[in-house]
């Protein structure tokens, strides 16, 4: 069976704002390293080397960062969509590039700890008509829903108001060609998007094999902030230590990455923690799960739990940040000129709260 990947990166990344205004969602950073390429590097990992990407607004971005695919060894082809208009959607639009084959569909903001080399193999080995990845969560209906009774999946809703269990549908997808047939025969759904969800509970209405496979190691959407800051935290912790940048005069505990060119000075960094190429920190404390990118310059102040994207500034912060995601080329500083007052300049959709 000839396999396919497809990763979603079209989609609009509202729940990022102000990140998402000038970036797309699928390459903010987790430990430094775009949510995407994640996706790339697992379909890599499990023998897929033709991977589609679709594409949006964002598409020059995106075809930017990962190029050709050659750094992985794989061929990436970009495929336009015109609208964010489902994901469904997505698959029609990608009908010619994929053609006859069987594909695995990935959305491109999702993480999968253990990646998905065993499930494509059953998939390979036991030729059903689509195989689902599930994961139980506290709050169904912010997902797609399955309602299974034994191993058979009967129903699959978008997002219901009551959600007949806590069974979420995982941002991963294995399909036969048999899938553009569905997908286009499926409506609009309430928010307007042709839902894969729909597509596949035609294939289960139809009779055909739809497998189901509970994922017990995390799963992320990184949709959202606090989804965000948690990915950071699950991909932290497993990580290695390594300095390969300068330290002096700091105390180092625990795992931390300081990367070529980074340059720490009488510092305490608690791990899991990575710090950037290129970045300087001085009389500074880094505590858990904070990944600092390139070129970042933080000076007299704390951080914590937190991502701050390339280039940024903090400088003499008197209380510890946390929880944070400060994007690229943000300054946060102190000023000693009077008059004593907060100056913001904030894009839109920012936030911050203050003590
Ligand atoms: C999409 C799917 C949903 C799935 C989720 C996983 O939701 O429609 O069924 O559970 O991805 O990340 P969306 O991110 O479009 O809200």
């Amino acid at each position: 069976m000839n396999l396919k990947g497809l990763i979603l990166s079209g989609g609009t990344g509202t729940r990022l704002r102000p990140i998402t205004h000038t970036s797309a969602k699928q390459l903010v950073p987790v430990a430094n390293k775009p949510v995407l390429f994640y996706a790339i590097e697992a379909l890599k990992n499990a023998g897929i080397t033709d991977i589609g990407i679709i594409v949006g607004d964002t598409a020059a971005e995106i075809e930017s960062a990962a190029g050709d695919g050659s750094r992985w060894g794989v061929r990436i082809t970009y495929i336009p969509q015109e609208a964010p208009l489902g994901l469904a959607h997505a698959v029609l639009t990608a009908e010619e590039y994929l053609g006859e084959d069987s594909f695995v569909m990935y959305l491109g903001d999702n993480l999968l700890r253990d990646g998905i080399e065993g499930l494509v193999e059953s998939f390979v080995k036991n030729e059903p008509d689509a195989l689902i990845l599930l994961q139980e969560v506290p709050n169904p209906e912010a997902y797609g829903v399955a309602e299974c009774r034994g191993d058979t999946v009967v129903r699959l809703v978008e997002k219901p108001a009551e959600p007949k269990s806590n069974l979420a549908l995982v941002g991963i997808y294995m399909f036969t060609p048999l899938i553009h047939q569905c997908a286009k025969e499926i409506k609009p759904s309430a928010r307007g998007e042709l839902e894969i969800t729909d597509a596949i509970q035609r294939l289960i209405d139809e009779g055909k094999q739809v497998d189901a496979h509970v994922v017990h190691g995390w799963w992320k959407d990184t949709g959202k902030l606090e989804d965000m800051l948690e990915a950071n935290r699950l991909i932290l912790d497993a990580l290695e230590g390594e300095i390969r940048g300068e330290v002096a005069d700091s105390e180092i505990h625990g795992r931390v990455i300081v990367e070529e060119g980074a340059r720490v000075s009488s510092c305490t960094i608690r791990g899991p923690v990575i710090i950037g190429k290129d970045a300087v920190v001085h009389d500074s404390y880094i505590g858990p799960y904070t990944s600092i990118d390139c070129e970042v310059e933080i000076r007299n102040s704390e951080i914590e739990h937190s991502i701050i994207l390339a280039q940024s500034k903090v400088i003499d912060l008197r209380r510890r940040m946390e929880g944070s995601l400060i994007g690229r080329n943000v300054r946060i500083l102190r000023l000693d000129h009077k008059p004593e007052a907060y100056r913001f300049m904030l894009g839109d959709n920012s936030w911050i709260g203050i003590v």
